[in-house]
């Protein structure tokens, strides 16, 4: 807990989301650790504690190693499928099916767990996929044939299978639909978490080590606009200066005391 004025955390910050009209929820890796994912920067149990991301999180990457990359993606597709979302997804998927259109979900994660959390409880948060999706497969390079106006891109699903699965046509290697390393997020999903940012009344950082630009960012800018920024975290993060208030504890312990109704 880093700010003394709140003596009582919890039942401050539950008023406060209560009584927001628009919330905003910017996740990271943490957020799906206890549903069993690993996240990225974490000693010892970090994907990137043992793995090199320009190897397999860039397009150079996947050039130099097709194959390589493709199976890494492919056992952590096996992973999310079988992932199930655990209490803090529950709880904002339930917190935002209580509030209709209250609440963006800006999350760094390529799992689909808010998507299903948000299926059972009944939609109500936006969600913002910024790193796309591990479960989506898209085309290496730029269709050929998306080229001559008169004629359709080739489709993905028709893709022989491979590692990684072929275009028949042109030979297109397919790859997943992730934003890796040097790479741009989609402009529109930017500038949607950019409004969403600036316009919340209050933001919860919720198990992201901030490291990772453009979304990172996203904390200092609802801060500056005037928002309440709360970040929960089992760790300190790059971020924690933006903070009004930083909780220290897991996303599944803390969440559901958030936003569960008592
Ligand atoms: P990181 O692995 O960098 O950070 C995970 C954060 O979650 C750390 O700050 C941990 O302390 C915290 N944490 C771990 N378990 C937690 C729990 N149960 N509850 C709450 N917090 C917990 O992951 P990200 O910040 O998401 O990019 O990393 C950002 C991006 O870097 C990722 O989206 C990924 C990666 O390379 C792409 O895939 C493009």
């Amino acid at each position: 807990m880093r700010d003394r004025r709140y003596a009582h955390p919890f039942r401050d910050l539950r008023a406060k989301l209560q009584d927001a009209t628009s919330v905003c929820v910017l996740t990271g890796a943490g957020m799906s650790a206890e549903s069993g994912i690993p996240t990225f920067r974490d000693a010892q149990t970090g994907l990137w504690a043992n793995l090199d991301p320009m190897q397999l999180a860039s397009e150079e990457g996947f050039r130099a190693d097709p194959q390589r990359v493709w199976d890494w993606y492919q056992m952590r597709r096996d992973g999310v499928r079988q992932a199930e979302p655990n209490a803090g997804h529950v709880a904002l998927a339930r917190y935002a099916a209580r509030h209709p259109g209250r609440m963006t979900i800006l999350t760094q994660n390529v799992d689909d767990l808010h998507q299903r959390a948000a299926a059972r409880a009944g939609e109500g948060a936006r969600i913002v996929a910024l790193h796309g999706s591990i479960l989506a497969d898209r085309w290496l390079d730029a269709c050929p044939r998306g080229e001559d106006l008169m004629r359709r891109p080739c489709e993905p699903a028709r893709a022989e299978p491979g590692r990684p699965p072929r275009c028949p046509d042109c030979g297109n290697r397919l790859r997943p639909g992730v934003v890796w390393f040097g790479e741009s997020l989609d402009y529109r999903d930017l500038t949607a978490a950019e409004e969403a940012a600036s316009a919340c009344d209050v933001m919860l950082v919720v198990g992201t080590s901030g490291s990772v630009w453009p979304a990172a960012g996203l904390a200092a800018r609802a801060r500056h606009a005037g928002a309440h920024v709360v970040i929960l975290n089992t760790q300190a993060s790059e971020i924690d200066d933006e903070a009004h208030i930083v909780l220290t504890g897991s996303a599944a312990t803390l969440l559901p005391r958030l936003l569960d109704p008592l």
